[in-house]
């Protein structure tokens, strides 16, 4: 771990890790608009696929492209890695830019396992970085940030009850890709791969949890993982949550929505929110200027990759550790941890206790009968042998 180089007054050196969907669709255009307003320039990328990042630097103007990550480190000296990526390479790239001295933002799910997280942490400067933080991309804009900031004051009274549903629709031939639906390639099911985002928005919003009950089910496609959760969350703060995570939901919708004393908020969209998206609907005995001013988000900033990398590239300038990371970071990988642990082994879970030693540390099916991956025929015979 070595600190990263001063950077008051030039540019932030960033690197992109896999060229694929979301560095094109989100990274690079990120990256772009930060170029434009003088924060940072893009000196290489790197891509196992050799046409793929030649092609990706050439549309981007990026002058480097590599087939070697820990070339790439050692030749440009990134001060910032983005990590686009699929999660399971997510851990040795996120050590390996750390150890270079450069800042990570890793995409989502950040990594398989808590063992993982903690492993990557562990690698991360102690004072002014580099840090590792994750995409969370939902947390961030203008919407996010004023309803945070009217929970926090307990300017709506007291959260008490919450639901927070990611209902989308995936058919047969989105699972028949091999590595989907596969814990060792996917991860998990859409509690990991497409729930995350609004669990995440939910704890970033309502704080620590305490508790979790959970049922999982397989109930239409033919995969290793589970296709829909549901899960009863209690939180620190008193508030009980119901939260649904599906791929089986044919009128597909993304959810929050918090009932406080004074006030309702809700969130309503699919993969991205702006201002619109929002609603607080007073309690009836609530003061119209006192509701009134809850319904000033300000200037809309819709929730982006860009939201998120500005304020990260705000704290590199800082030396600070950014939203998303450390213990931020992990809120919602533990929450997930949980739920899963609590719906294969049918136990309340509680926040802390998944640590070393629990088979749901290092593996989120935990090696749970009909869950579990089926051994490797060879494991087998050694076993039977
Ligand atoms: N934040 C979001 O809303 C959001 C949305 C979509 C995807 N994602 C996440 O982004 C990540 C990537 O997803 P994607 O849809 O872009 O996948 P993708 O398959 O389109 O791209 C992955 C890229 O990584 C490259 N790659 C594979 N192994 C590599 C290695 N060892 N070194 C360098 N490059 C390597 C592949 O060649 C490919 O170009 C996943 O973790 C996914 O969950 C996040």
């Amino acid at each position: 771990m070595s600190p990263s180089a001063p950077l008051a007054g030039r540019r932030i050196r960033a690197a992109v890790i896999g060229t694929g969907a979301i560095a094109r669709g989100s990274h690079l255009p990120a990256l772009a608009q930060l170029a434009a307003e003088g924060e940072t320039e893009v000196v290489a990328a790197v891509d196992i696929d050799a046409a793929a990042v030649e092609a990706f630097c050439t549309e981007g103007g990026i002058p480097h492209a590599y087939t070697d990550l820990e070339r790439m480190l050692a030749e440009q000296r990134p001060d910032l890695v983005t990590i686009c990526t699929p999660p399971t390479l997510h851990r040795a790239q996120s050590v390996a830019a750390l150890r270079a001295g450069a800042w990570v933002w890793c995409e989502k799910p950040p990594v398989p396992t808590l063992a993982d997280y903690d492993a990557v942490a562990a690698e991360e400067g102690t004072k002014g970085g580099p840090y590792a933080s994750i995409v969370f991309q939902h947390r961030f804009g203008s919407g996010s940030r004023h309803v945070r900031r009217l929970l926090a004051e307990q300017a709506l009274g007291r959260p008490l009850v919450a639901h927070c549903q990611t209902t989308w629709y995936r058919d047969a031939a989105y699972y028949a890709v091999p590595w989907r639906g596969r814990w060792h390639t996917e991860g998990g099911g859409p509690a990991m791969g497409h729930g995350i985002h609004q669990m995440d928005l939910l704890l970033d919003l309502l704080g620590p949890w305490s508790e979790v009950r959970a049922m999982a089910g397989r109930l239409v496609h033919d995969v290793e993982t589970e296709d829909v959760s549901t899960a009863l969350v209690r939180f620190e703060n008193g508030a009980m949550a119901t939260i649904v995570n599906s791929v089986l939901s044919p009128d597909e919708v993304s959810r929050i929505r918090i009932d406080c004393e004074l006030a309702t908020v809700e969130l309503t969209h699919l993969y991205g929110h702006s201002n619109a998206d929002w609603r607080v609907t007073p309690a009836r005995d609530v003061p119209g200027d006192r509701a009134a001013a809850w319904q000033d988000f300000g200037a809309d900033v819709p929730s982006s990759h860009l939201a998120q990398l500005r304020e990260l590239v705000a704290s590199m300038r800082a030396g600070e550790r950014p939203r998303s990371s450390g213990a931020d970071g992990r809120t919602s990988l533990e929450l997930i941890s949980a739920l899963y642990k609590a719906a294969f082994t049918d136990v309340t879970v509680k926040r802390g206790e998944i640590g070393p030693g629990d088979p749901f540390y290092t593996a989120l099916h935990g090696g749970a009968p009909g869950w579990a991956p089926a051994a490797a025929p060879a494991a087998a015979e050694e076993v039977s042998a």
